[in-house]
This record gives C-alpha cells, structure tokens and sequence, in this order.
C-alpha cells in the first residue's frame, strides 16, 4: 500500500494531501470535447473502451492527479436494468420515470452483468495504463470505480430525469415505502454487482456518489443513504476487505457522523457547504475526508482560489485528507486555474 490516496484511505495523514478533482474528465478540457465529438453521443462515449479510457487519463496525463476516476455514470446502471436513457445535448438526463409496481418488476437484475462488460473493458484498459506508467516511473496513480448511491439513482429512476425538488421520489418514500422499497432493493443488489465486477476489473478504490442525500428527513436518511449504502459497504467489505470505499453524501450536513459510523466507509466526501473542521470533529480521527474546494473558486482562479484552497488545507491538516472539490467542475473552468491549484497543493 504505497500509492498516496490508498494510505489516505487506510486513515493515515499525509502531506501535502493527494489531489484529484470530481469530473476530472470533462468538457472543461479541450483533448475531451475533441474524442466526445468523434462519438454520438454520451452513453456511445461510456460504451467505447478505448475512447471511455483515453478520457479518463486525459486530466491524469496533463494534471498529474493523483487518482483516475473511471469514465462513466451512475445513470449507466438504470440503463443496465433496462430503463431507457437519452442525454438530451446540453439538458441532461431524460428516462421513462417509474412510478408503478409494474414499471419496477419490469427492472431486470439479472441483465447487468452483460450490459455493464464495456465499462469494465474500460476498467481494464485504465488499470494497464497506469500500472504502466508506475512501472515506468512516471507517476502512482490511484483507479477509483464508482456507482451511485442507491438513493441518487432511485432519484433519477423515478423522476425520469434531474429536478430541483424531486417531489415525487420524495412523494414515494413517505407514501408507499414498501413500493420504494422494493425500488431500492432491486438498485441495491445490481450496486454490489456492479460494484464488485469494477474491483474484480481492477478498480482500487470505490466511491459511492449521493447527490441527493441532502433532500431526505433524517429518518428517511438513515433509511435510504445509511442503511442502503451501509447494506452495499458491508458485502463488498466481506469480499474485497482490501479496497476502500469513498462515501458522498452531498448535503448530509448535521448528519455526516451518523453517516461515517453508520455505512463504514473509509472516506466521506463533503460538499461545498460543509465548514471541514466541524465536518472533521463530527467525523471519527481514523475516517478520512475528500473535498471541499467550490468548484466556483475554480472558475474564479486568482487569489480567490489560492484563499479558500488554503483554508481547506489547513482546516484538514494532521487528519487523514485527499484534496477534492466540493462538487462536480464546471464546463466553463479555465485548465490553467487546475494546473494552479494542483502546484499550490504540491508545494504546500
Ligand atoms: O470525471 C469524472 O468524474 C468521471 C465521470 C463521471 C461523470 N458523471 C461523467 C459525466 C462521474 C463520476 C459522474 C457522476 C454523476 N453523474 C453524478 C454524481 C456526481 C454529481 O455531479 O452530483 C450525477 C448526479 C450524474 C448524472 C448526470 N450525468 C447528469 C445530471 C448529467 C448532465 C449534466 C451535465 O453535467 O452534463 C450527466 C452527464 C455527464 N456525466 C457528463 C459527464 C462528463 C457530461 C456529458 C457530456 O460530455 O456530454
């Protein structure tokens, strides 16, 4: 265990912390609008092993992060059920929203594995690249697989697309929690396939993505992010003890301790609205956390980024901590403003 981030996630302090940028891979960079305009589409990028690979390292060969984080999405597993999936060009999601007992029977487990064997392509084809390069002696660089939280995905299956309130998800929790249920279940167990076939690709490290964790009533929350994510912690602990799992629960706010103790992942990723140190005392000293950084602080660059970069770093300083932003980069963040940020951590 010598790679940076693997001995962050096994609870040890190092500094400066290892770096890497949730959607690294992006149309921020130049080199990727250039291979997505070479496919038709999204999930044709996601399905394309070469092309899903050569996107992935792009932020890694240029930034040198310290993590690669696979190519995909967390909406590819609703596809590999069988739901349908469209990225509307510059809208986002769109799938036929599930409402009913039969929409959710009509779901099928037992398709995933087939329809996932082009992301693990990816998997593999990201995991020789970067043993290459260690073995070269260019860099160690962490793969890390992801799905999304079961929570985030039920999200999206239900309403058919992205929301600001996700009123009918929610609507569903409280109103016909055995239907919900049933949703989450079926979400839960193609997770843990999904999951387990990326280690078995070669993924390092795992990070779970709860986008809409913040939505939920803290009852529902212990339910739906705590229980389901602790439900997938659990079983892929029993068969790959060695392979860390990063949680995010974006907005769980006042309700990141129970979330650390409660699902047993190694790491909690916190968003841009959670002050690190109270995020740090509510966390136990052996969990490591990822984050905060604004991605708008990226967009800015300047001095206000140097700024609140540095507040992060010495917020965390002495826990174990991997640099990340508080969410995803935005489309419009100027590459230099990333090659700033990555030298203020190095040297720090
Ligand atoms: O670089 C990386 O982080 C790896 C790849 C990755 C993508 N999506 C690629 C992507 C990862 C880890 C995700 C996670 C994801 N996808 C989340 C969780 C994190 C978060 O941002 O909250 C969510 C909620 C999604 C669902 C999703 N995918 C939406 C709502 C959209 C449309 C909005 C948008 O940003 O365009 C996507 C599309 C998407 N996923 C793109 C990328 C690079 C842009 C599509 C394109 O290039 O045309």
């Amino acid at each position: 265990m010598t790679k940076t981030i693997l001995r962050v996630l096994n609870g040890e302090a190092v500094w400066p912390p290892p770096v890497w940028l949730m959607r690294q891979a992006g149309r921020f960079l130049p080199e990727y609008r250039a291979v997505r305009a070479q496919t038709t589409g999204f999930m044709d990028l996601c399905t394309r092993p070469d092309l899903a690979a050569e996107v992935t390292m792009q932020p890694v060969r240029r930034f040198g992060m310290d993590a690669a984080i696979l190519f995909s999405d967390i909406l590819v597993l609703p596809w590999a059920l069988g739901q349908k999936l469209e990225f509307a060009e510059g809208e986002g999601p769109v799938l036929p929203p599930i409402r009913t007992a039969d929409d959710i029977a009509a779901l099928d487990v037992s398709r995933v594995r087939g329809a996932i064997a082009p992301i693990l392509e990816t998997v593999r084809l990201v995991r020789a690249e970067i043993d290459q390069r260690a073995a070269e002696g260019i860099a160690e660089t962490t793969l890390i697989g992801f799905a999304g939280s079961p929570f985030t995905v039920a999200c999206y299956m239900i309403e058919g697309g992205g929301s600001k309130e996700f009123a009918h998800v929610r609507a569903m929790a409280h109103g016909q929690p055995e239907l919900f249920q049933a949703l989450m279940d079926k979400i839960i167990q193609a997770t843990i396939t999904y999951l387990s076939a990326q280690v078995l690709a070669g993924a390092e490290a795992l990070m779970l993505f709860d986008s809409w964790a913040g939505i939920l009533s803290p009852g529902l929350f212990r339910k739906h992010v705590i229980g389901a994510s602790a439900q997938i912690v659990a079983k892929l602990r029993e068969r790959f003890p060695r392979t860390p799992i990063i949680g995010f629960p974006r907005l769980g706010g006042m309700m990141l301790g129970e979330y650390a103790t409660g699902t047993g992942v190694q790491a909690v990723a916190i968003d841009t609205s959670a002050e690190p140190s109270v995020a740090a005392s509510m966390i136990p000293p052996h969990v490591a956390l990822q984050g905060n950084l604004d991605p708008l602080a990226l967009v800015a660059g300047g001095d206000a980024l140097a700024a609140e970069a540095a507040s992060i770093l010495n917020a965390l300083k002495g826990r174990p901590h991997i640099f990340n932003l508080g969410h995803g980069i935005l489309p419009q963040t100027n590459p230099d403003h990333v090659a700033a940020l990555i030298a203020q951590i190095r040297s720090a």
